[in-house]
């Protein structure tokens, strides 16, 4: 019956948040791996969770992905929540365009009336590549605005999985997997203890802005995720965490 199933969620909400020291995390029903339903459910959730917690002015950082799409497709923000900007976390990680987190911000800033900022450089850039970009004033001035986000909300990813979706070479996975790397959110690889692995200079949000967020939002579910997700609740600089039963089950059973 239903309230038995609402009973066990609130119970596995209850675990995860003493398990990793979080504000608040909510539990969907299913299994994102299996249900698309469930990932819609996943970012229904974290809109909600944005509707209670973005403020007039706010800077919303975002990152890109099939999870995150999903809420910025349901985002709907309270009528007091003006002058909001929405802005991609990262340069461009070479997803899809209609996962990126560009498309992401500005589908969210057009159904939201906010405005939206884009950040059209690679990440990956080598040293000098780097600094000739970050000495352009047009794109020093948007990720000083990045930099000053109060609210992240963010994907994570296999760390495999990421690799592959976004054709890393051969040599950089296999020094990663040797490094323990499991797990993928904002750009950067993490291992099981939730320690980063592979540490690089990026254009957009960089962990020392993440360790400095107010707000940090991570959404992501599905069986095969659960120990993406613990390595990066490990991590610790998460408030909320948005994720499904079947993720949530196997974190717990594992712990
Ligand atoms: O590439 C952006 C990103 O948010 C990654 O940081 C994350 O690992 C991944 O997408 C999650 O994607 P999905 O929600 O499609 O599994």
């Amino acid at each position: 019956p239903l309230y038995k199933s609402l009973f066990g969620l609130s119970s596995l909400e209850k675990e995860l948040q003493n398990a990793f020291g979080l504000s608040r995390v909510i539990v969907v029903a299913g299994d994102s791996d299996h249900s698309l339903q469930t990932k819609r459910e996943l970012g229904r959730a974290a809109c909600q969770v944005l509707r209670e917690t973005v403020r007039q002015g706010d800077v919303v950082a975002v990152t890109g992905g099939t999870t995150i799409a999903q809420v910025a497709n349901q985002l709907v923000l309270s009528a007091s929540a003006k002058d909001v900007w929405f802005v991609p976390a990262r340069g461009g990680l070479g997803e899809s365009l209609d996962y990126q987190a560009n498309t992401l911000a500005s589908t969210m800033a057009k159904r939201t009336g906010g405005h939206y900022r884009l950040l059209h450089v690679p990440d990956f850039l080598g040293e000098e590549a780097y600094s000739s970009i970050m000495g352009e004033p047009n794109i020093r001035e948007i990720v000083d605005v990045i930099r000053s986000s109060r609210i992240v909300v963010h994907g994570i990813g296999d760390a495999k999985v990421m690799a592959r979706r976004r054709r890393l070479k051969e040599t950089d996975v296999a020094a990663m997997t040797e490094e323990g790397a499991l797990a993928e959110a904002f750009g950067y690889y993490f291992d099981q203890n939730g320690a980063v692995v592979h540490k690089m200079q990026t254009v957009g949000l960089r962990l020392e802005d993440i360790v400095n967020t107010e707000v940090v939002i991570g959404v992501a579910g599905g069986k095969s995720k659960a120990d993406a997700i613990a390595s990066i609740m490990r991590f610790g600089h998460n408030d909320v965490l948005i994720t499904d039963e079947a993720a949530a089950t196997a974190i717990v059973e594992m712990s």
